[in-house]
């Protein structure tokens, strides 16, 4: 019945499916390794509905993150067949799709806290330096209650209010890998352009100065395996461009 109230087919054969997924327990001496699953997906339709039945009906000591289930939160970012994601917007792989089988990860090349579960803080603290709130240098007329944009103005921040902070993009760029102490990575770098684009802010170019340098944002070479990655379809790599292009 809820088979057909989703319009899709499901058939007992293709609902039992393999996962193999990242599990790691500093409290339990063991190495990292993959455990494999096998999961009636008949219930499914993204990899997060499959976590969960892992976790609710074979395993409750797997770990993840979710929160809001449609892509609002960014809380389930991961790696799924070699390809960062949001666990609740990716659909479980199909025999009919090629796949046989499905791995799980842990975003690449962070510190690992549990399981699926990443250590998020040099992360949030790369975002609190780029200051990511509107400053002013003056003060409201008598009887200003906001500060006004026109639509014109508003619509230069497109492309970049989406952005949910998954970090899909920077776990999935090289240069983020190798100079994470100091390259911000394209997610920060294309928040940092939403302050300098908003025509509230009067700091744009204190912005783009604290963003110049070499082992800033010249550590970005335009691979573009951001914007390949991007979950909601933004485009990090060509804001690292216009940003490049403002400061010369
Ligand atoms: S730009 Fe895309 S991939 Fe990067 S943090 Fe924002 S939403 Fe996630
Ligand atoms: S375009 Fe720049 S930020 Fe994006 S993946 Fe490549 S090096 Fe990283
Ligand atoms: S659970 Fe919020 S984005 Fe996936």
């Amino acid at each position: 019945m809820l088979s057909r109230v989703l319009g899709r087919k499901c058939s007992t054969s293709n609902a039992l499916r393999s996962f193999q997924v990242y599990r790691y327990n500093p409290q339990d001496g063991k190495s990292p390794h993959l455990q494999d699953y096998k999961v009636d997906t008949s219930n499914c339709v993204m990899m997060l509905d499959v976590l969960l039945e892992i976790k609710n009906k074979h395993d409750s000591s797997l770990t993840f993150r979710r929160s809001c289930r449609e892509g609002v939160c960014g809380s389930c970012a991961m790696n799924i067949n070699g390809k960062n994601c949001l666990a609740c917007l990716t659909k479980v792989g199909r025999d009919e799709d090629g796949i046989a089988s499905t791995v799980v990860l842990p975003l690449p090349h962070m510190f690992v806290i549990k399981d699926l579960v990443v250590d998020m803080t040099h992360f949030y603290q790369q975002y609190k330096s780029i200051e990511p709130w509107l400053k002013t240098k003056h003060q409201k007329e008598d009887g200003q209650r906001e500060f006004l944009q026109s639509k014109e103005e508003r619509a230069k921040l497109d492309g970049m209010w989406e952005c949910i902070l998954c970090a899909c993009c920077n776990t999935s760029c090289p240069s983020y890998w190798w100079n994470t102490p100091t390259f911000p990575g394209p997610a920060i770098l294309l928040q940092a352009y939403k302050m300098i684009a908003d025509s509230r802010d009067d700091f744009a170019k204190e912005r783009m100065e604290a963003l110049r340098g070499e082992m800033k944002i010249g550590r970005c070479h335009t691979i573009r395996n951001c914007s390949n990655t991007c979950p909601k379809g933004l485009n990090p790599a060509e804001k690292i461009l216009q940003i490049k292009g403002m400061l010369g």
